[in-house]
């Protein structure tokens, strides 16, 4: 299976009242019609990293203006190092100093440090507020983005301070990927390799076959491991449901 850049998938993740999205594709950060359907709110944070916020924030925030009367941008110190009670305390900072209230939705841009952070602070804050995740990262397209797990690190262990708490959606834009050095391809390539023996033997087929491709070709060719992890993630492929590979949203 190729992927051309129009190409858009939707994946239902079916857990009864917590069910949500997750939207796959080209050019969805840029369209305010990603962010439709959402919970509305009077205000919407982005939290996004020092790496990130230069290459996609203000598109984001064009895209969430539309939706929200207020967009406001927080911009974290990047890598593992901050995924801490210090950096999560200034989230709760803005959120307090910045009067936002129990409606506010949250945007996690960023790869899973980020996503982790956020939506940990989303389940904390007035307990518990909308979080959306919008993944950078190959890894955190086709793993930490999906299935609820919120951490901190605590100096007594990594992710040892967190909480299962669902996002409302999952937006997995591929042309962000064109922007993730090398080592970061092949950190989330490392995590998708295991898909295929685990869930779909055509995908370990596909992969094989096209796996030296890496350097030469497009990210965007990893639609696929996207698409296919997002279809037979084992914890949670028994309730998801696959839509239309095309449909508009
Ligand atoms: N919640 C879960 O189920 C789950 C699963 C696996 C891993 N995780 C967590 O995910 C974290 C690792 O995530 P990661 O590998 O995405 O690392 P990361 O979030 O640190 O991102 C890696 C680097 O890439 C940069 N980056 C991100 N997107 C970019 C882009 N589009 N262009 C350029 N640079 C970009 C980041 O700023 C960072 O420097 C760990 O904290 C791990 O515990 C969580």
């Amino acid at each position: 299976m190729s992927t051309s850049p129009s190409q858009r998938s939707r994946v239902t993740v079916g857990l009864a009242e917590r069910s949500y999205d997750i939207l796959i594709g080209t050019g969805l950060i840029d369209d305010a019609r990603t962010f439709a359907e959402l919970p509305r709110a009077a205000a919407a944070l982005i939290v996004t990293n020092e790496t990130i916020a230069p290459l996609y924030a203000a598109r984001l925030k064009a895209s969430l203006s539309p939706h929200y009367p207020s967009v406001e941008v927080l911009v974290l110190p990047d890598g593992e190092i901050h995924k801490d009670w210090t950096t999560l305390n200034r989230v709760f900072d803005v959120l307090l100093e910045g009067n936002f209230d129990r409606k506010t939705v949250l945007f996690a841009l960023g790869g899973g440090v980020i996503g982790d952070l956020t939506g940990f602070a989303a389940a904390c804050f007035m307990r518990g507020v909308p979080f959306v995740q919008v993944p950078t990262t190959l890894l955190a397209q086709v793993d930490s983005s999906v299935g609820g797990k919120t951490a901190i690190n605590h100096p007594h262990g990594k992710n040892m301070i967190g909480a299962f708490y669902q996002p409302r959606r999952v937006v997995a834009d591929l042309g962000s990927l064109t922007t993730l050095p090398p080592r970061e391809i092949a950190a989330g390539l490392a995590e998708v390799i295991k898909y295929g023996p685990i869930a779909d033997d055509a995908f370990f087929c596909w992969l094989e076959e096209h796996l030296d491709d890496r350097s030469t070709c497009s990210p965007l060719r990893w639609s696929m491991p996207c698409d296919a992890r997002a279809r037979s993630r084992p914890k949670w492929s028994a309730t998801t449901n696959a839509r239309a590979a095309d449909e508009p949203y």
